[in-house]
């Protein structure tokens, strides 16, 4: 079932139209890889989603993303709760300055959630999901830049999953990260895609291959194809998809 439908979807920085046209369907509880060469529009593209381009004044959003059903571009929509719903990992792993334990209740706390016991059980469960609990439950107190790259990225999942989500957005997730990191990020959208509708800006196409259940290939800004990943990896319908992972693209 589609639990985001985006239609007609158009977006411009001034004057640069850097998504055209784009309406694609993206189905609840599977993972959806968008890949396409740099400056397609790829982070644009997911940052709509959760109504992050918002924060840039020269951007200029049209067409309708719905949502479960309701638009979550109507003025009526609570863009906080946008964001509740629709969580997102950036490329970077960008903690807050701050221990392991605060990184994760911050959200949460905004949320209006205070008691310790709740937020204790938010922060173990949520450090489980993103299978770091075991690596740092004796040193929640200690500060998220003392935690490798991948922890830190793990932490950040962790982050974004305590507020309860149901759509994570993940931007190059894996991209300042080596191959072991990489592996356990894999290994854990392949475990979070039973609960979580998830989609995964990557560069990597072996990547997009190996997770992700249906795969969109963007170019100049627009959707070419987007299929069952297997079928676009091995039988594209389009010559630029074909070209773009064969390699034979310049
Ligand atoms: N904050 C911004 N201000 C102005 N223009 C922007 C901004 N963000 C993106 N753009 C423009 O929108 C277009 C699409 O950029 P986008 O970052 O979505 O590409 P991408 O596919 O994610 O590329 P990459 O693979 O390099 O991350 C580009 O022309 C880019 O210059
Ligand atoms: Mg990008």
């Amino acid at each position: 079932m589609s639990q985001i439908e985006v239609k007609d979807l158009n977006v411009w920085f001034d004057q640069n139209h850097a998504l055209k046209n784009v309406s694609m369907d993206i189905e609840e509880k599977r993972i959806t890889a968008i890949i396409g060469p740099s400056g397609c529009g790829k982070s644009t593209f997911i940052r709509t989603l959760n109504r992050m381009n918002d924060t840039i004044p020269s951007c200029m959003v049209k067409g309708s993303i719905k949502v479960d059903g309701t638009d979550i571009y109507d003025p009526e929509v609570d863009v906080t709760q946008v964001r509740r719903r629709i969580g997102m990992v950036f490329q970077k792993p960008n903690p807050f300055p701050k221990s392991i334990y605060e990184n994760v209740v911050f959200a949460p706390r905004i949320h209006g959630i205070k008691g310790k016991k709740e937020l204790d059980a938010i922060v173990e469960r949520s450090l489980r999901r993103a299978a770091l609990w075991d690596e740092v439950k004796d040193r929640l107190d200690r500060s998220a830049y003392d935690l490798s790259g991948g922890q830190q990225q793990r932490l950040c999942i962790a982050r974004a999953l305590a507020i309860e989500p149901e759509i994570i957005l993940f931007d190059e997730p894996c991209s300042a990260l080596d191959p072991i990191a990489t592996a356990k990020i894999e290994a854990l959208l392949e475990d979070l895609r039973k609960d979580y509708t998830a989609v995964i800006v990557t560069h990597n196409m072996q990547q997009a291959a190996r997770v992700a259940d249906s795969t969109a290939f963007f170019y100049l800004g627009e959707l070419i194809e987007h299929g069952e990943t297997s079928q676009l990896f091995e039988r594209p319908d389009k010559e630029l998809t074909e070209q773009y992972i064969t390699g034979r693209m310049g």
